[in-house]
């Protein structure tokens, strides 16, 4: 299959781009498009066919929901129960509304009961539906045009989710219709995701948007204890359970105390270095001389986690082109957006981490 890339400029949209974009949809094709977390693999969300094949560019398990897409709140009731099922008919509308209000357009993803003509193909056989509003411009005009679009990330399943279009190239090429080119997405991690279906609201997946933003506005909120990565619990979104996000080379996160993180870290690098083995460091801008790998990759400004966030999926998609065998990243602080940061950085490394604090000098 030919993929035709669009470069569409966000700050003069081209109407005739748009329509063509939509246009593809309409007629079942699938487009890769920019939103403000990641880029999204698009593709037609009351279409059954549509998302078989979106499952099938991925090579995604397809009992592995998607994420629709909107861009005007009036579109929720065409698509989720409002009123029905197990919510209270009085409250729930106004938790939707007040949520939409605060963060509609932006970085996060809502769950409720579905309506009929979404099909099970989209929701990967759940009853319940994902609902976003991207931010985006490109995003929004394009959906406003489409309709209702059903979009995971335009990853193939099990590498980074893309932030520059250079990723969705690499990994869509000759997979789907077309591709937009939008530049940079903004954030760089996806959507916080939403449970409104159960009696008392719980995320899913971090993100930009935490626990404390959400609890200001719709009350106690808290975190699924599938999460963690314990025995106990499976997560409660399907895809969390997978392992995502996994670098070719091996990842250890290393917390601590600053000096005896970067001696830890550097007795292990010795120690590679002996077993010609390819090590790499993830770090603060701060630390790039600390450290004697054979590529430091730096995050942005210590302390600067949302410069963590727009920057860790391509620094993981680095490593894997520069075939790094040994990856150490320190760890980051778990506050803000640095919760989402520390959710993607421990999956990606299985939960391997290491308290330098602990280890003999
Ligand atoms: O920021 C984002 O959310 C990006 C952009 C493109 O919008 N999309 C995205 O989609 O990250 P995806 O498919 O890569 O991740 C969707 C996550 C998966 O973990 C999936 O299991 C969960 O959302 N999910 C979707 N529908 C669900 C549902 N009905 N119940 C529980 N989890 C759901
Ligand atoms: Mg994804």
């Amino acid at each position: 299959m030919d993929t035709e890339i669009l470069r569409i400029d966000r700050d003069h949209i081209s109407d005739s781009d748009i329509k063509r974009a939509a246009g593809v949809i309409r007629s079942g094709g699938l487009v890769a498009f920019p939103t403000e977390t990641v880029y999204g693999l698009g593709g037609d969300a009351l279409n059954p066919d549509s998302s078989k094949k979106i499952y099938a560019a991925k090579g995604r398990p397809s009992d592995n929901p998607l994420i629709v897409h909107i861009y005007d709140l009036g579109q929720v009731e065409k698509i989720a129960m409002l009123d029905e099922g197990s919510y209270r008919i009085d409250r729930v509308p106004d938790k939707v509304k007040a949520l939409a209000k605060k963060f509609w357009p932006g970085p996060l993803t809502i769950i409720l009961n579905k309506k009929e003509n979404v099909p099970y193909e989209t929701t990967g056989g759940l009853d319940t539906v994902a609902i976003r509003m991207p931010s985006d411009p490109i995003a929004a005009a394009f959906i406003r045009e489409a309709g209702y679009i059903a979009a995971p990330s335009a990853n193939i399943s099990g590498r980074p989710s893309p932030t520059k279009v250079t990723h969705v190239i690499e990994d869509m090429t000759g997979r789907i219709d077309m591709i937009i080119d939008g530049g940079d997405v903004d954030i760089g991690l996806e959507s916080t995701i939403l449970d409104l279906t159960d009696k008392a609201p719980v995320i899913l997946r971090p993100g930009a948007i935490t626990d404390r933003d959400i609890s200001e506005v719709i009350g106690k909120t808290g975190y699924d204890p599938g999460l963690k990565g314990g025995e106990n619990a499976a997560p409660k979104a399907p895809g969390m359970k997978y392992r995502h996000y996994a670098p070719k080379g091996e990842l250890v996160i290393v917390r601590g105390d600053g000096e005896r993180v970067r001696d830890y870290i550097n007795a292990r690098i010795q120690e590679d270095k002996h077993e010609l083995i390819k090590t790499g460091v993830i770090c603060p801008d701060e630390h790039v001389l600390n450290y004697r790998a054979s590529v430091v990759k730096c995050t942005g400004k210590l302390g600067d986690e949302e410069a963590v966030a727009h920057r860790l999926y391509s620094i993981l998609r680095e490593f894997d082109s520069e075939e790094v065998q040994m990856i150490y990243s320190e760890a980051f602080d778990d506050e803000g957006i640095g919760s989402a940061v520390m959710n993607r950085l421990l999956k990606a490394a299985g939960h391997r981490v290491v308290d330098a604090n602990d280890k003999e000098e």
